[in-house]
Formats: structure tokens, sequence, C-alpha cells
């Protein structure tokens, strides 16, 4: 529900600087701090050393699931406790803006919904979300089919070179499918990127590495007069930025001179199996009206694109990475997968309908557990408008989130809470089958198996102790898309193919991108079942 007279707090310039002064005078003077977080000093080489979301885990064991980072002059508040979560994302949604990644995202998604401030975000949320309808979702399961058609096809083709097997790096291969899909499913667009190479992927995948850049670069360089001109990185970015903008801007023409065209009743009737172009970009353009200019819907369809496509790449690679390091956990996920679809003895691979999804549960769980320990992304980034008391969580202390606070809630460390997890670093989906409750945890519910009520275990079933599509107001919009996607794309993968490591899983390491990416990729010896 969005309440058409609610205005946000507003945070002006005054407000931050005096916050950082305060800050400064507590964290490094002997002024008395005013919010009550416990403060971390955090090492310069904890923090630029690695991906910050690994360095943040250990500070979060000794301090808590509240405290205050003091890294240098700057200073952020780290959330990892499921309660405390649930204030801020459930209760206080509009308290907090998207801060440092709305600055970051501006010159890339625009207005999009991710960093949109509440004026922008309540017009476009309504817009948008009516879009993923049971309808839609359904049919876009057989685009889900096809893409992964492609992908099984490459993957034949790959071992028929090799003599029977193939080393083949998955992570890339689960980001092309991914991108077809989330290209023809918004936008109506082949990237056709599992079979072919062009300047347009090119340009995505740039602009998502300087999104990235940007996100873990400690100074805004990017803002200077001329950057865009004498930095080649930045002049890159900039003709990237202008490719995919051309493209975007043809596509939105198109769908506009679609506008009445004969199967429009069949658009409006939802029967999506005789509409030429079923893309959202279409359902926006001739279902929802033509009040929104151009410029936002370039910003919503930039903003579905990457969100769309790179945390779905991510999911998928970190399941296989996981299952094939549990040959037996695998054995019983191919075993479900076999019960629902059939073995796979044909040449021709087929995919699974959204009932067959449905019955997949042991699949589904996996790609949960695997969001568990590699969310994506694993840090959400808010900053404070108003001043927020905090609830009481694991700690005792009396926090106050004063206004202007840079906030990051780590996903990564409440999915790995030891106090809300049993053995919270071990892969075991089963786990989202068994209750757990930890009176330790004041106000919180504890994890309760009977709430499942979709696709997946979420915020719900567990008070807030797991968060894979964020929660509250500002919830992914994409998330029963998302894992159907993934559901189908795994199960046709795992049907087909036996998968094995082709290094130890130690030496597989992490990156910080606008998800969590692996240091090197997920090469794997594939080879028919
Ligand atoms: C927001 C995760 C797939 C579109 C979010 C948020 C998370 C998330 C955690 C909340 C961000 C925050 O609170 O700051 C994921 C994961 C995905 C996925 C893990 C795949 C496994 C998708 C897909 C789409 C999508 C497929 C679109 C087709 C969005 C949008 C928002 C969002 C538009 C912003 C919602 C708002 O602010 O109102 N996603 N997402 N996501 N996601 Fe997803």
């Amino acid at each position: 529900d969005i309440d058409d007279d609610f205005v946000p707090s507003q945070l002006g310039i005054k407000d931050i600087i005096s916050l950082w002064i305060t800050q400064i005078l507590q964290t490094y003077g002997d002024e008395e701090s005013k919010d009550g977080a416990p403060v971390c000093e955090g090492s310069v080489d904890d923090l630029v050393g690695g991906p910050i979301f690994l360095a943040l885990y250990p500070y979060f064991l000794r301090y808590g699931g509240v405290f205050k980072l003091a890294f240098g002059p700057k200073v952020f508040m780290v959330l990892s406790d499921p309660v405390v979560v649930r204030e801020v994302l459930k209760e206080k949604p509009f308290a907090f803006s998207k801060g440092v990644l709305a600055e970051i995202l501006e010159p890339i998604m625009g207005q999009g919904l991710i960093p949109a401030p509440y004026a922008v975000w309540k017009n476009r949320r309504r817009q948008l979300v009516p879009g993923f309808h049971k309808a839609w979702l359904d049919h876009m399961v057989g685009l889900f089919g096809d893409c992964s058609t492609q992908l099984v096809k490459n993957l034949d083709a790959e071992i028929a070179k090799g003599n029977g097997s193939a080393i083949v790096d998955m992570e890339e291969r689960f980001c092309s499918v991914s991108l077809d899909i989330i290209g023809l499913a918004v936008f109506n667009y082949d990237f056709g990127s599992t079979t072919r190479e062009s300047p347009i992927i090119k340009a995505v995948y740039t602009c998502l590495q300087e999104a990235a850049h940007r996100s873990t670069f400690y100074f805004p360089y990017w803002n200077l007069p001329l950057a865009d001109v004498l930095v080649p990185r930045q002049r890159e970015f900039k003709n990237n930025m202008n490719l995919i903008n051309e493209t975007l801007n043809g596509l939105i023409k198109k769908a506009q001179a679609f506008e009445g065209t004969e199967d429009l009743e069949e658009l409006q009737n939802r029967d999506y199996s005789k509409v030429k172009d079923p893309s959202l970009l279409r359902f926006l353009v001739d279902i929802r009206g033509a009040d929104v200019t151009d410029s936002q819907l370039r910003d919503d369809l930039m903003t579905m694109l990457i969100a769309g496509h790179e945390t779905t790449a991510a999911v998928l690679t970190w399941c296989l990475y996981c299952l094939a390091q549990d040959r037996e956990l695998m054995a019983r996920v191919v075993a479900e997968i076999d019960d629902v679809m059939g073995p796979a003895d044909g040449e021709t691979p087929t995919a699974p309908n959204y009932e067959q999804i449905q019955k997949m549960e042991l699949v589904r769980l996996c790609l949960a557990e695997a969001l568990r320990l590699y969310p994506e992304p694993p840090i959400l980034i808010r900053r404070c408008l108003e001043d927020v008391p905090l609830p009481k969580g694991a700690g005792d202390a009396n926090v106050t989130l004063i206004k202007g606070m840079d906030v990051f809630i780590s996903v990564w460390n409440l999915h790995r809470h030891p106090d809300c997890w049993e053995e919270p670093l071990k892969f075991d989906p089963t786990r989202f089958k068994r209750p757990f409750q930890n009176p330790g945890v004041k106000d919180w519910a504890g994890y309760n198996p009977d709430l499942i009520s979709g696709l997946y275990p979420n915020e719900v079933t567990s008070d807030f102790a797991f968060i894979p599509f964020g929660a509250g107001a500002r919830k992914c919009i994409g998330d029963q898309f998302a894992m159907l996607e993934a559901t189908s794309c795994l199960a046709m993968t795992l049907r087909r193919y036996d998968f094995e490591m082709t290094k130890d899983a130690s030496e597989v390491g992490m990156e910080m991108g606008a998800t969590i990416h692996t240091a090197g990729g997920l090469p794997m010896k594939v080879t028919r079942r």
C-alpha cells in the first residue's frame, strides 16, 4: 500500500555536515556517543584488501548486530540483526533513502526504481509491479526454457568437440543465458549472447564493471570536470552508456509504434501465446498508458536489465558451486528432477513448465540456500532521513540511527548469523524444512517452515533473518521471475550433465561487483549423464 499523501523527511547538506563533524568528534575525540552504538575502528588493510562484506563478518562476530564502523573520517552503521533489519526495511522504509547507492547508480539507472527517491518510486512501482502478473510469468517460463535450451545446445557442442567432456566456465554461461532472458523479457531484444559477441553486450558488461568500480573506489573522481574526456575508462564508460541508451531508445520507439496493432486485444486479455511482443516494455506502453516520459521508460528498462541479469546468474553460479562439492546432495537433486521431468534420455532437451517448477522443491531450496550463503547483493545501502531508534535484538545497546547516517545492512552477516542458523556456514537446503528458534534473540520469532507460501522461504518465514530479495516496500519486484528462471535453468542443466570442479573450492575466490562474482570464473568439467 502506497500512501499518496505521505512526504518523507528531507535531508539537507547542513544535516550531513553536522553529523559528519559530530561523528568525527565522537569517534576520535572525547565527545559522548549520541547514537549509543559500539564503535569499531576499521583497519584500512581489512577494508581495501578484499570484498568489504567479508571484512565486516569478523567485526560483526566481535561487536554484534549493530555497530558503527569508523573508517578514517567516514562512519557507517552496520546492521546484521533480524529484529533491527525488520525495523529498517519493513516498519520504517521511508525513513531512509538509498544514499550512496543512489549517487553511484544515478549515471547508469537515472531515476529507475532501485535508486529512485520516494516521489518517483511510488509512481513507477505502481506501474511496474502489475506487469509481473501470473499469466505473464507463466508465459515467461516458456522463454526461460527456450534460452536454457540454447545453453544446453552450446554445452553439447563443447562436449562433442572435447570427445565426451569439456571444461567450461559455468559462471560465464549463466551470465549469457540470464542476459538473453532479461533482454527478451523486458524489452523484446535478443542479445543472443549465448551464441555471439556484440558491442552492446560488451557495453552492458563494462557498465556493470564501472558500477562496481565506483562502489568500491574511495574518491568519486568521475564527477570532476572533464573526467569523461581525460580518463580512458570514464571515456569508455560514456561511449558505452551512449550505445546502450541509443539501443534502449530505439526499442522504446519501436514499442510505441506497435500501439494499437492487431494483437492488442490478446495483450489486454493476457493471451500471451498470441501476442507478438509480450515484453514488459510493451505492457508499460500499451496497457499502462502514455503518461510516462521516454527517459523514465529508459531508466526503468536499464534498471531491470541490471537488476535482473547478474543477480540470477550469480545465484545459479554459487548454487552449482555448492552442489558440486556435495555428491550425495547432488544425487538427490538430480533424482527429484528426473522424478518430476522424467530422465533425460533423448537428444532434444525439454524444459519444465510452471507446475513442474513448483514440484521441484529441493531444487528451489538449493537456490534459496545459495542465496543465503551468497546473497545478491551482499550489502543493502541506506541513508537515514530522520532519527530512527532501533529495537533490541541479540545485543543490549540502545541505539538510535541519526539523521544523515549511512547504513549498511549486511545481508551476508544476517544470513550467516550464528544465533539464527544452525551450522550457519554449511550448505544445507533441508534446513528450510526445519523450525529454528532462539529466545536469546529478543523479539525474534525464529524460522518457521510452515510459513513458506510461495516459491521460496523468505523474510516472513524467517522473521527477517533471511531476506534474499530484500523486504518491505523496496522489496525486489522480480523475485518470482528470478526463482522460476533459475529453477528452470538449473533443472535443465543438472538433468543432462554431470559437473565436476576443476580446481579446489577454496581457490575459486570472491570478488565484489553489484553481486558476488567468482575471482576467476567457475571452470567445471562437464559430461553428459
Ligand atoms: C530490488 C535481489 C532479480 C528487479 C531488489 C532487492 C534485492 C534484490 C535484495 C532490494 C534492494 C534494496 O532493498 O536495496 C534480487 C535477486 C535476484 C533479483 C537476488 C535474482 C536472483 C530481479 C529481477 C528483476 C529485479 C529478475 C526484474 C526483472 C528489481 C527492482 C528492484 C529490485 C526493480 C527495486 C525495487 C524497489 O526499490 O521498489 N532485488 N533481485 N530483480 N529488484 Fe531484484
